[in-house]
């Protein structure tokens, strides 16, 4: 986790406020109390007898250590999992598929759009991405570069721009700081939005987060999978 000095912090808050956006809506969302990341992934693994797990991000195993299936790998830098690598450099040598991807690593747009095509590449037909962060509720949570501890970043870009293509079914659970489910199907529902990834601001997220990220609950996931 990148450590943040305060003359850091406050530099980068009022560089971002001055040139990059200023705004000031806070979203509050239904996160369910009782069920949490690790509760979804338990129920995927049970549900479809998946065997092989990928954790992109691992930190101090908050999840990794709760995740109970045959064979897991959890990449990380820094800390935590059990291969000591950048997400860019695993892909590069990996050759193992994957039946469920958790993706919690550096939380900036490029990066993670990086590590969901990686991740489709070593997907099982019928696996499914799961990617974490996805739902900010306030601007200097998704700030990139980084000014909060508590931080969501701009994954939530990552979404909105996988959702425009045909190959990608894509949707945003409504729960631990926002899940995105990816699978490798056909799009049921294409976002059409008419400014490029780079135009967009927090401001674009507030007024139409339901519609970009394809909102779903926890009951209605578990209608869907
Ligand atoms: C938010 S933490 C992960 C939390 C954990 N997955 C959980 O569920 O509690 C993010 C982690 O991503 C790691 N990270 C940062 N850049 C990365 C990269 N390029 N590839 C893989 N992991 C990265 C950091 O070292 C940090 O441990």
């Amino acid at each position: 986790m990148e450590k943040l000095n305060k003359f850091t912090k406050i530099f980068r808050k009022i560089y971002y406020k001055t040139f990059v956006e200023n705004f000031k809506g806070k979203l509050n969302y239904n996160f369910p109390e009782n069920f949490h990341r690790w509760d979804l992934i338990k129920y995927l693994i049970k549900k479809n007898n998946y065997k092989n797990y990928l954790e992109i991000g691992c930190d101090q195993n908050q999840l990794f250590s709760k995740v109970n299936i045959d064979n897991k790998i959890g990449v990380d830098p820094v800390s935590g999992g059990n291969i000591r690598k950048t997400s860019d450099d695993f892909f590069k040598e990996n050759k193992s598929n994957f039946d469920i991807v958790f993706i919690d690593g550096l939380h900036i747009y490029e990066q993670v759009k990086k590590d969901i095509l990686n991740s489709i590449h070593f997907l099982e037909k019928d696996g499914i991405i799961l990617v974490h962060d996805c739902m900010p509720d306030s601007l200097g949570k998704q700030a990139v570069p980084r000014y909060k501890m508590q931080w969501n970043g701009d994954v939530w870009k990552a979404i909105v721009d996988l959702r425009q293509i045909e190959e990608l079914d894509i949707y945003t659970c409504e729960m631990d700081q926002g899940i995105g489910i990816i699978t490798k199907k056909k799009n049921t529902s294409i976002l059409k939005i008419d400014k490029p990834i780079n135009k967009l601001r927090f401001v674009d997220y507030f007024n139409n987060y339901e519609e970009y990220m394809r909102v779903i609950s926890v009951e209605k996931f578990k209608e869907i999978f």
